[in-house]
C-alpha cells in the first residue's frame, strides 16, 4: 500500500499527478501499474485532501471526473425506469399530512398502506433478463448508475437465475448492507490499518459498492434485501404480497414480521414504535420506517414530485441523542467483580424514557473521550 501524507499543497499537486499517471495507464493504454485497490486509495486520499483543503483543487484534478453519484472505473448504464428518493418525514403530523395528500390526490379513503424498514444502506437495481442476472447498478444520479455486478455477485444471496415464472426482463429495487457486527469489524480493521473508520454503515456499504477490488468488496461480506420493481407485473396489484413474490424468485426479502399492512394512522404508528423498540437488537442498522400505498395500480396515478414518488414516505425515527450535565462519576462493581465507571447525569428525556445514568465503559474510554464532572 503507497505510504505518504499529504502536509502541503505540493503534496497534493503530486498526487494530482500521479492519479493522474494511472488513469492514462488505465484508460488509454489499458496497462494498469498498479492494483486497482491502490488506485482507490490514491483517488481516496486525493478526494481527502481535496475536501480539507478546498483551496488546494485544481481544475484538471482526476477527482474532477467523477461526476454527481456516478464514479470512474465503472461501466455505466441507463436505469430503465428511474431510481427516485423517498420524502423523509419526522413526526406523526407529518405522516399524518401524507396520507391527507394521499387520499386528496386519489379523491378517495379507505386506502391501505404496506410499511416496511427503512435500511440503512445503499441503493441498487438488478436487472435480469429471461430469468438470468445480467446486471446491478447503484442509483447514481438516478437516471444513470455505476455498473457493480462484479461486486453485487459476490452476495451469495443473489440469485444467478430467476425461480419459477418471471418475466422477459426486469429490474428489482432493494437495499445493500452491512450488518452492525461487519460494520463495527470492518471499522476496527481500518483503524488498525490507521485509516479513517466509516461514518456508518450506509457509507461503508456505498463504499464497499464502489470497490474496483471484487475481491475485497468479497470480504465485506455485504448483504442484500429487495423491496420493489422497476414495472408492473402480472397479477400483482399489492405491494406487501411483492415481497412474496421477490422471494419465490428467490430474492432476498425482509422478515415477515418486518411487514406489514396499515389501514390508518394509527395502525402505522404503532408498527413504527414496535420496529423503534427493537431496533437495538436487530442485526442490521435501519433509520426508520418506509409507507408505501399499497395498491400497485394507484402508484403511477399518485406521481411523483422531483425526486420522490408521492406513494411513499419514510417516517424517520428521531435520532436517540439529547445533551445534559454529567454531575458525577461513580463507579460500579458488577457480579462478576468488574468495575465500571458511570455518569451521573442531570435527568433527561430521552426517545420517551428519562435517562439519569449512562455508562461509561472504562478507563480507557473516560480518557479517550476526556470525560469529566461537569462536561456536557
Ligand atoms: S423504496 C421510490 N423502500 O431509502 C422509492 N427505499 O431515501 C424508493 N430505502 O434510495 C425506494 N429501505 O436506498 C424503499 N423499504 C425501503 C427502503 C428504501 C431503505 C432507501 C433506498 C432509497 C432511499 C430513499
Amino acid at each position: 500500500m503507497p505510504s505518504f501524507q499529504i502536509k502541503s499543497k505540493n503534496d497534493y499537486l503530486k498526487l494530482v499527478d500521479e492519479v493522474s499517471e494511472h488513469d492514462k495507464h488505465y484508460y488509454e493504454e489499458c496497462r494498469p501499474l498498479i492494483s486497482d485497490y491502490e488506485y482507490d486509495f490514491l483517488l481516496k486520499e486525493l478526494e481527502r485532501a481535496e475536501k480539507e483543503h478546498p483551496e488546494w483543487k485544481v481544475a484538471y484534478s482526476p477527482s474532477s471526473r467523477v461526476g454527481e453519484g456516478v464514479s470512474k472505473g465503472f461501466e455505466q448504464f441507463a436505469h430503465e425506469r428511474p431510481m427516485l428518493s423517498l420524502a423523509n418525514t419526522y413526526s406523526e403530523e407529518e405522516v399524518a399530512d401524507f396520507l391527507k395528500r394521499v387520499e386528496k390526490l386519489l379523491g378517495k379513503t379507505g386506502i391501505v398502506y404496506c410499511l416496511e424498514l427503512k435500511m440503512d444502506g445503499t441503493a441498487i437495481s438488478l436487472r435480469y433478463e429471461k430469468g438470468l442476472f445480467v446486471r446491478a447498478l447503484t442509483r447514481g444520479n438516478g437516471k444513470i448508475g455505476d455498473d457493480v455486478t462484479s461486486n453485487i455477485k459476490t452476495i451469495k444471496r443473489v440469485p444467478l437465475r430467476l425461480a419459477g415464472a418471471f418475466p422477459e426482463t426486469i429490474e428489482i429495487r432493494g437495499e445493500v448492507f452491512l450488518a452492525k457486527k461487519n460494520f463495527q469489524q470492518l471499522n476496527r480493521q481500518k483503524e488498525e490499518e490507521g485509516e479513517e473508520p466509516w461514518a456508518n454503515p450506509r457509507n461503508a456499504a456505498a463504499g464497499s459498492l464502489k470497490l474496483l477490488d471484487s475481491k475485497e468488496a468479497a470480504r465485506r461480506k455485504l448483504e442484500l434485501v429487495c423491496y420493489g420493481l422497476d414495472r408492473e407485473e402480472k397479477e400483482l396489484f399489492s405491494q406487501f404480497q411483492m415481497h412474496q413474490r421477490l422471494k419465490k424468485w428467490g430474492l432476498p426479502v425482509a422478515a415477515k414480521e418486518h411487514l406489514a399492512q396499515a389501514a390508518n394512522l394509527k395502525e402505522i404508528m404503532a408498527f413504527a414504535d414496535k420496529i423503534q423498540k427493537q431496533r437495538e437488537e436487530l442485526p442490521f442498522e435501519i433509520d426508520g420506517i418506509v409507507v408505501k400505498v399499497d395498491d400497485l395500480r394507484l402508484h403511477e396515478q399518485l406521481g411523483a414530485t422531483g425526486k420522490s414518488p408521492r406513494f411513499a414516505v419514510a417516517y424517520k425515527f428521531a435520532p436517540e441523542r439529547a445533551e445534559t450535565k454529567i454531575n458525577q462519576i461513580s463507579l460500579e462493581v458488577g457480579c462478576t467483580g468488574v468495575i465500571t465507571p458511570v455518569a451521573e447525569l442531570e435527568p433527561v428525556l430521552l426517545s420517551g424514557s428519562t435517562i439519569a445514568r449512562a455508562t461509561l465503559h472504562n478507563q480507557d474510554e473516560i480518557e479517550r473521550k476526556d470525560i469529566r464532572v461537569g462536561d456536557f
